[in-house]
């Protein structure tokens, strides 16, 4: 095992090499520097590494997003896998009752089909970024579940063959493991999850079908509740065939030691996982001390996930602090993400690297 500084000072050494590496991509040709850089390029990307181990690597990206072409280059290249962050959410996709628009994304559908990347689909039934429609009025039981059926279903049919996996819910459960009293819950009951599933299944059989939540990263009784219903689920036969752990960290919070046995549980239950939203944020502002912690918890969540057959891959969400959601829904709080605001890679990167068994 190395030591602590002296995995801090190899990691200094690489953001040495890489800021070389990014400046020349950046224009600022030159001997030495263009040479790091040829070199560095030369070298497999995270998603590469992750291949090895039969894992996808991945980022979160959204449309406004994409005018911005360095962005869109390292996602284009680092990354085999990408989620859009909003684009498939209701709000986007069936912003008045019955009109689907599938314009976002489509848009990134085909930007991931350009870079030969695979797209996860997020999400078909929330409780937040509903249209107006539906939230802005009174639903009897069957109203609404025939409003679900047709939202899940002609969404699942638009991308079908186009995503490989949907979250098909998403942060059904409270903290104390009770079940959030969303719209669809105390309309329809808990049944609405394993309805959901099928529906998601007739529109599509070959699409994996997960349910997706924060803090379920450790063992708890939020992760509790989805063991008993992922158990349920799969007793009574229905198309549940993963797990997504959202993975959304804060170094003031500490690091869920128990993530690996967590990911084997699941997997016990003949589920995948995945750790599917990844970003490990900060109180700002950033210091050395407080970025390589990060660096070791990116490292430490690759390595569980590594460990566990099952868990097939990781996304972060997005990959760069320029685009991250942390500041404007926790402020004082951000650099959350393996890249900083100007597109130089931090030590997470290097850490996720490492953790990957690259150099
Ligand atoms: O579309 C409007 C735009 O018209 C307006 O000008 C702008 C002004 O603020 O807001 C835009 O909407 C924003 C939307 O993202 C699209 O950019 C909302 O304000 C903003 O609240 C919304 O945030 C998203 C958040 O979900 C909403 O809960 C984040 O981008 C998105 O990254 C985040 O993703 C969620 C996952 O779906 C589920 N897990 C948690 C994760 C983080 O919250």
């Amino acid at each position: 095992m190395r030591s602590r500084t002296m995995r801090r000072t190899a990691i200094r050494l690489r953001l040495a090499g890489a800021l070389a590496a990014v400046l020349v991509a950046g224009g600022v040709a030159g001997g030495p520097a263009a040479q790091a850089a040829e070199r560095h390029g030369k070298e497999p990307t995270l998603a590469d590494l992750a291949e090895r181990h039969g894992r996808y690597f991945g980022s979160a990206t959204d449309n406004p997003e994409l005018v911005d072409e360095p962005y869109k280059a390292l996602l284009g290249s680092e990354f085999r896998q990408i989620t859009p962050g909003n684009g498939m959410k209701w709000y986007a996709t069936e912003p008045q009752q019955g009109v689907f628009d599938f314009s976002q994304g489509d848009e990134i559908v085909n930007l991931a089909r350009a870079n030969r990347q695979k797209v996860r689909g997020h999400t078909l039934v929330w409780h937040s970024q509903l249209p107006g429609w539906l939230t802005g009025r009174e639903w009897t039981a069957p109203e609404l579940r025939a409003v679900l059926k047709k939202h899940v279903q002609a969404e699942v049919r638009h991308y079908r063959g186009k995503v490989f996996a949907w979250d098909v819910v998403n942060e059904a459960f409270n903290e104390d493991g009770t079940y959030r009293e969303s719209v669809f819950y105390k309309t329809l009951g808990p049944g609405y999850i394993a309805d959901a599933l099928r529906w998601a299944h007739q529109a599509d059989p070959r699409v994996r079908l997960y349910l997706n939540d924060y803090n379920i990263e450790g063992i708890g009784p939020k992760s509790d509740a989805y063991y008993r219903l992922a158990k349920e689920l799969r007793a009574a036969g229905v198309p549940l065939h993963g797990i997504g752990l959202q993975a959304h960290l804060a170094l003031q919070y500490g690091y869920p030691t128990t993530l690996e046995d967590n990911l084997r549980r699941f997997s016990r239950l003949g589920l995948d996982t995945a750790l599917t939203e990844v970003d490990v944020r900060m109180q700002l502002p950033a210091t050395e001390e407080k970025l390589a912690q990060q660096a070791e918890w990116y490292r430490d969540l690759t390595e569980a996930c590594l460990a566990v057959r099952r868990c097939v891959g990781i996304t972060v969400w997005d990959y760069t602090d320029k685009y991250s959601w942390i500041p404007a829904f926790f402020p004082g709080e951000g650099a959350a993400l393996p890249w900083d605001e100007q597109l130089r890679p931090k030590p997470a990167y290097f850490a996720l690297r490492g953790a990957l068994g690259g150099k």
